[in-house]
């Protein structure tokens, strides 16, 4: 890494990490918010020359990612891996760019963990204590209070959660509800007993509250936490028992680690698996309790508590450093309301991408953030207008304002005259109190600063008109000296804005024929210095193609909603719900639907098919006796061995079609749009072969 900063002694060595996002389901808009935020802070101080490395994670453990790979009748392993692929490509092209995104299901971390637990035993941190726990005898697991639903016992209200309702704000124990039932099976939930392990919090109170004095989060979370800890601390359970996916409890059986436990701890994993593969880069170094490196985490404010009580705690128990700082963030909302996957409103970050570019949305969350804690509205008109005004009409118009006089009446030279000294001044010496903004995460100042800039260059220009000059004959050097000027701002601004906008920054440093823009260059000027062709670097956005996120969000969620339930779905109907045009079949009468054989099928094996990349030849057994062929699309989305054993839903009745490889005698009832966006539809655990689907 290149050292820029004047002052050597101020180079800093900086751990930065983003919240591990779960790994059951695709990323969103609000994941984004967060991402987005950590990239743009992590590019300034890389910027600036400081050695910082930006680590993440999947979160792999828990219930919720078990019961996500179940849907899906996969492994937890399969199903982590396949989300760890979609997500490496959806950071990839919002440009956020980790230098190592790691697993908590890995060996890094297993190993750390143990270390940890360990450590904080052998101190006698932590004890065991017998709790009583809703038990599902179905599905043979201990529920979490999410997973037991029934009516409050307060106020009546229907399909509540276990611990508290949403409709009159009681809170109570599972056991409290009315006819309470498991969300796993259905089966009505016993109560039960069984040992856990606990974590001595309250060992740590005063530790906790100095780490918190020592400026490591703002004032008011401060405050937050520590009427907490006036409250005292309770015991944190620890243990989650069999079956669970996570890793085992050293010394215990049938005993994992709660996955909270093991998440933060994937910070470090992430961060010694590039260690082990990055010549220099010495782990102790950074998590040594005396260490002179920052330690940066930035989260959601629904987890300060893992991260401001339970992970100093573990962290100084087991001998190492606590954080340095840890960024709270608000919640993203959408046009003023909650996103919510039932509405529609819940836009995955690739539905984003299929209609916007990913620089719109990290300029405009910049435009947004000013480093506290309250939430950020992304409100779509005010996105069109303020991507259209302020990058578009004011920033890159300084730009093809000058750029075709530089190269069309200079060869691209630019002048050796700097024409407008006290503009060129005032740009310059913005740069202390916008890397301040930066640093402060106070995004949106920095961004107001940038665009006043922008706004004083673009009136410079108008006052001084270079297209009257550029007809004024004898007035060649001052047109190249004029135009000169608006390169170089823009080549100042395009420097500030470098962190928000990596790749146009990157186009831009091509069009200045500069190598690279760091921080410090904002403090030279081009002059005598020759530039390529200018080609547009942002067109504007039109307001329809933020409908068409809405929109395609709005049908996601509808396709999600019928492939989640269990009711057959009609092969036109399941993907007319999941296209990008909704085109509604004509409407068909249950006589129609009931010349539909449709049946349970099993797969009793998977091929792919030689010259056709999209196919898988399937192998059904139907409880006939015998088994039949389908060729189904589908080889995209799956990989053959993992579908073996599972059961689907086919139409039996349609008529066989002859095909290059061979007869398809039946049809397998899929969801999705085609390609890797498809997936089988599956009945509930319990339906066998040849079961009538009706
Ligand atoms: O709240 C969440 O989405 C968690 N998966 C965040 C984990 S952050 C860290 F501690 F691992
Ligand atoms: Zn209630």
């Amino acid at each position: 890494m290149s050292q820029t900063d004047k002052d050597n002694s101020s180079s800093r060595k900086m751990l930065v990490t983003s919240a591990l996002p779960y790994a059951n389901g695709p990323l969103h808009m609000g994941h984004l918010v967060e991402y987005i935020q950590s990239d743009i802070w992590v590019r300034f101080q890389k910027m600036r020359g400081h050695a910082c490395t930006f680590v993440c994670a999947d979160d792999a453990h828990g219930t919720a990612i078990s019961l996500y790979a179940q849907k899906q009748g996969i492994t937890p392993e399969a199903s982590v891996a396949a989300v760890h692929e979609e997500r490496m490509e959806d950071f990839r092209r919002f440009l956020v760019d980790f230098d190592n995104y790691h697993s908590t299901h890995s060996e890094e971390n297993r190993t750390q963990v143990a270390a940890i637990y360990n450590c904080l035993k052998e101190k006698g941190h932590i004890v065991r204590r017998t709790i009583t726990q809703a038990f599902d005898p179905v599905s043979k697991r201990f529920l979490a209070d999410r997973y037991v639903k029934g009516t409050c016992p307060r106020c009546g209200a229907a399909d509540q959660y276990g611990d508290n309702c949403e409709s009159c704000s009681a809170t109570y124990s599972p056991a409290e509800l009315i006819n309470p039932r498991s969300t796993v099976s259905g089966a009505t939930p016993v109560e039960r007993e069984s040992e856990h392990l606990f974590f001595r919090l309250s060992d740590f109170s005063s530790v906790i509250r100095s780490w918190i004095d020592s400026g490591t989060i703002r004032q008011e979370i401060a405050n937050k936490l520590s009427e907490w800890l006036d409250a005292g601390l309770q015991d944190w359970d620890i243990s989650r028992d069999a079956p669970y996916f996570g890793f085992q409890i050293p010394g215990e059986t049938d005993k994992y680690f709660y996955v909270w436990l093991d998440a933060p701890v994937g910070y470090m994993a992430a961060f010694r698996n590039l260690c082990d593969r990055t010549e220099g880069l010495d782990f102790d170094a950074f998590w040594k309790p005396d260490s002179d490196a920052e330690l940066h985490h930035f989260i959601g404010k629904d987890i300060i508590n893992f991260h401001c009580l339970f992970w100093p705690a573990m962290l100084s128990g087991a001998g190492y450093r606590t954080p340095t700082k840890v960024h709270v963030h608000g919640y993203l909302t959408i046009n003023g309301e909650k996103m919510s996957k039932s509405r529609g409103t819940l836009i995955a970050a690739r539905t984003w991408l299929d209609h916007l570019g990913p620089e719109s949305l990290r300029y405009y969350y910049a435009a947004r953030l000013s480093g506290r804690m309250e939430d950020l509205d992304l409100n779509t008109s005010d996105l069109v207008q303020r991507i259209n005004s302020d990058l578009v009409g004011k920033l890159v118009n300084i730009a093809s304002r000058n750029a075709g006089f530089i190269t069309k009446r200079f060869d691209g030279r630019l002048s050796s005259t700097n024409a407008a000294p006290e503009l060129l001044d005032a740009c310059q010496q913005a740069a202390p109190l916008i890397a301040s903004l930066y640093e402060e995460l106070d995004f949106a100042r920095a961004m107001r600063k940038v665009m006043s800039l922008a706004d004083k260059a673009n009136s410079w220009i108008d006052e001084v008109k270079p297209w009257v000059i550029a007809r004024t004959p004898g007035e060649e050097d001052r047109l190249q000296a004029v135009c000169s000027v608006g390169i170089n701002v823009f080549r100042l601004l395009m420097i500030y804005l470098a962190p928000v906008l990596p790749a146009m920054a990157k186009q831009a440093a091509g069009f200045l024929n500069t190598d690279s823009l760091r921080w410090d260059d904002s403090q030279t000027l081009l002059l005598d210095h020759s530039i390529n062709t200018f080609t547009p670097l942002m067109k504007r956005i039109e307001q329809k193609q933020i409908d068409a996120v809405l929109e395609q969000a709005r049908v996601e969620a509808l396709s999600q909603q019928s492939t989640a339930s269990s009711s057959p779905v009609a092969p036109a109907a399941a993907s007319a719900v999941a296209g990008e045009k909704v085109a509604r079949a004509d409407e068909i009468g249950i006589d129609d639907f009931s010349r539909i054989d449709l049946r349970v099928a099993r797969i009793v094996d998977a091929q792919p098919v030689e010259g056709a990349d999209k196919l898988l030849r399937l192998t059904l057994d139907l409880d006939e006796g015998r088994t039949r062929t389908a060729f189904s699309g589908i080889r995209k989305a799956y990989q053959p061995q993992d579908l073996i054993g599972r059961h689907t839903l086919v139409v039996a009745n349609l008529k066989p079609r002859r095909m290059r490889f061979g007869v398809s005698e039946v049809m397998v009832l899929t969801a999705g749009s085609g390609g890797e966006n498809l997936w089988l539809v599956q009945p509930d655990a319990g339906a066998r072969p040849g079961m009538p689907v009706s």
